[in-house]
């Protein structure tokens, strides 16, 4: 008998089965084979909310939650974030390699050239009442380019497909920012291909009356990395709506407003919000005391700590924290940082957090600087999905390559009433 197996005896039918184990999973269909008689579907596995089950195999990102690790492509996301740009990062998730200087050059290059959007969807955005929530426009617009680019139904023309890839890269930071603009009431600013990926997107929501747009360069640098950060996080629940979608084989414009709109969720990409209420709320050190004992009364959460994947550090939140003191220098201290680090030397000394595995996330400190540069909260979960979109695409061109794949259509375990006959509605009761 191979060692790479599982032994499964069916207690209901006394019968033994062996299952092969590969890459440390069984594959959920071979449990089909156990039956109570020839008619049976087989024995399902249950799973909601897919706590233990791979629905794909993927090579875009390594996530180790045990010791903190996250890896695009092999690379850490420590050494990304101190050596990469954006862009390259975005070559390398969606290609699989860094590019070498001339297929770096060629790509920023076709990035820039698809920045601008149709003249139609600055009027679509202007429909949008004047307090209208950003990430409504954005799915929105997202959704409409559909409209603008119908060949890109074409999903399994590679030419075609890369084209939309490198439209939607270009095209989400001028919608992020026309959403932005239409909230403050201020005209739309066109794209700016002088400037970098972090650098025209700053642009796009701040220049006024300026000739010339000069962002600063500590600022651009935060939010290049901030992006390099939030490329990709393997099968998170936007991602599994990309994939699901996709696998249906709509256009990746409609696709990735669903994605976003799974991002747009509270228990999704909304936490950093929810840390900058929180800290606001707490509004001084020594009100710290008071709030963590009613955390620990189980009467809320400490936002921004808690991982369902990290169980210790989440790198991610390392790299943030540092980067919030770099862009202090520039824009001045936001005084919730002083709160946010004494909660994170109380908490990390706590039995509470210490026993339930309780560390600060990505979102701990990220919210305290798109603060402190100056952009609304609610703007947050959208400089979320701007490179998000990055991961959506290389997951969702994954998909589509991967010969397994099929439409995303998962069972169920029925719980409703036995067939039964139709009431006429006078013997109903
Ligand atoms: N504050 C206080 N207690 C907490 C927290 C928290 N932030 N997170 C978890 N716990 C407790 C929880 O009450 C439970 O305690 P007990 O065992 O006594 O019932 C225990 O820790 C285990 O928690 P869980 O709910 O089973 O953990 P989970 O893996 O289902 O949830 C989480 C993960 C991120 C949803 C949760 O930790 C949380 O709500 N954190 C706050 C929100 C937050 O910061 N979210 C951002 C996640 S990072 C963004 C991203 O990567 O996309």
């Amino acid at each position: 008998m191979s060692t790479d197996t599982l032994t499964i005896t069916d207690n209901r039918t006394g019968k033994s089965y062996e299952i092969p184990i590969s890459d440390g999973a069984i594959r959920a269909s071979d449990l089909r084979q156990l039956k109570l008689d020839p008619q049976d579907y087989g024995l399902m596995s249950y799973d909601p909310a897919f706590t233990n089950t791979a629905s794909t195999k993927s090579a875009i990102t390594y996530l180790d939650g045990d010791n903190g690790k996250l890896l695009y492509r092999g690379y850490p996301i420590e050494q990304l974030a101190e050596h990469s740009n954006f862009l390259e990062t975005a070559y390398l998730v969606l290609f699989g390699e860094l590019p070498t200087a001339a297929q770096l050059a060629a790509w920023q290059h076709e990035i820039i050239t698809h920045t601008m959007v149709h003249e139609n969807i600055k009027h679509l955005v202007d429909a949008f009442r004047h307090d209208a929530h950003p990430m409504g426009m954005f799915i929105s617009a997202v959704a409409a380019l559909s409209s603008f680019h119908p060949e890109s139904s074409q999903i399994f023309d590679p030419e075609v497909r890369l084209l939309q890839i490198k439209r939607l890269i270009a095209k989400v930071p001028t919608i992020a920012a026309y959403s932005y603009r239409h909230i403050m009431g201020f005209p739309y600013n066109y794209p700016d291909n002088d400037l970098s990926y972090a650098g025209n997107f700053l642009q796009m929501m701040f220049k006024m009356t300026e000739q010339k747009y000069k962002p600063d360069p500590v600022l651009e640098r935060a939010l290049d990395v901030l992006f390099i950060l939030h490329a990709d996080h393997e099968q998170n629940c936007s991602t599994n709506t990309m994939r699901a979608i996709g696998s249906a084989h709509a256009d990746p414009y409609v696709a990735l407003a669903g994605a976003a709109a799974a991002l747009y969720g509270p228990l999704h990409g909304g936490a950093n919000e929810a840390v900058v209420h929180m800290l606001a709320k707490i509004g001084s050190i020594a009100n710290i005391p008071a709030f963590m004992e009613s955390v620990k009364r189980g009467e809320g959460k400490l936002m921004g700590f808690g991982h369902r994947v990290y169980k210790n550090f989440d790198p991610r939140g390392k790299i943030v924290k540092q980067l919030a003191y770099d862009v202090f220098e520039v824009t001045g201290r936001n005084p919730l940082i002083d709160i946010a680090v004494e909660l994170e030397r109380i908490a990390l000394e706590d039995e509470y957090f210490i026993s339930r595995k309780l560390y600060p996330n990505v979102d701990f400190y990220s919210g305290i600087i798109y603060q402190a540069m100056n952009l609304p909260t609610q703007m947050f979960p959208v400089l979320f999905a701007i490179p998000r979109t990055v991961g959506w695409l290389a997951q969702w061109a994954e998909l589509l390559n991967d010969p397994e794949q099929k439409i995303a259509r998962p069972r169920q375990v029925y719980t409703g009433s036995p067939a039964r006959d139709y009431t006429a509605i006078e013997g109903r009761k």
